[in-house]
């Protein structure tokens, strides 16, 4: 049975929860897993697409099963897609686990590129306005479920992976 992932990594769009994630995997020799992605995979069809055709309650829903499923097969590294902390179940599921909010401020999330790519909360214009408002109001949800928070604003994401790993602490990973 599995024990479930080594390190779960939560926070906004655009903060490298994938980048690191993946870095830490490889440091600790263990498999990384994204929800993103598993989404993707379950319905064959990107993101975008999700929430032009089903709307964001759909997404939500497949992204909520998603996480579940990851939660207990998935001994790892997982990254939760950026909104999956609003589900209260899926929050409820997080407790006790070593969850890590990966963090930025917003005007290094405006200083990044291609933050509104495939990310349709981010694509009316103006990414970086949208950006801050979302994470403002989601910013209690994440230290909620997280054991730590770590800053990622001019950091590289070695430094950020880390930072993870001693967030973490030696006894979990
Ligand atoms: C979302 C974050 C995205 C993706 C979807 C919605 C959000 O994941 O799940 O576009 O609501 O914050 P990333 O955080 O990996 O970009």
């Amino acid at each position: 049975m599995s024990t479930g992932p080594v390190v779960v990594l939560v926070g906004p769009m655009g903060v490298g929860k994938s980048t690191v994630g993946r870095l830490l995997a490889e440091r600790l020799g263990l498999g990384f897993r994204d929800t993103d992605d598993d989404v993707v995979a379950a319905e064959s069809r990107t993101i975008a697409e999700i929430f032009a055709e089903g709307g964001e309650p759909y997404f939500r829903a497949v992204e909520k099963r998603a996480v579940r499923r990851a939660l207990a097969e998935h001994d790892g590294v997982l990254a939760l897609g950026g909104g999956a902390i609003l589900d209260p179940d899926t929050r409820a599921l997080l407790a006790g686990r070593p969850v890590v909010c990966l963090w930025m401020e917003a005007d290094e999330a405006a200083r990044r590129t291609r933050l509104d790519a495939d990310r349709p909360l981010l694509a009316a214009g103006d990414p970086g306005g949208q950006w801050r408002e979302l994470t403002e109001a989601r910013r209690h949800l994440y230290e909620e479920v997280a054991r730590a928070v770590v800053a990622t604003d001019g950091r590289t994401p070695d430094e950020v992976a880390q930072a993870t790993l001693r967030a973490v602490g030696s006894a979990t990973v």
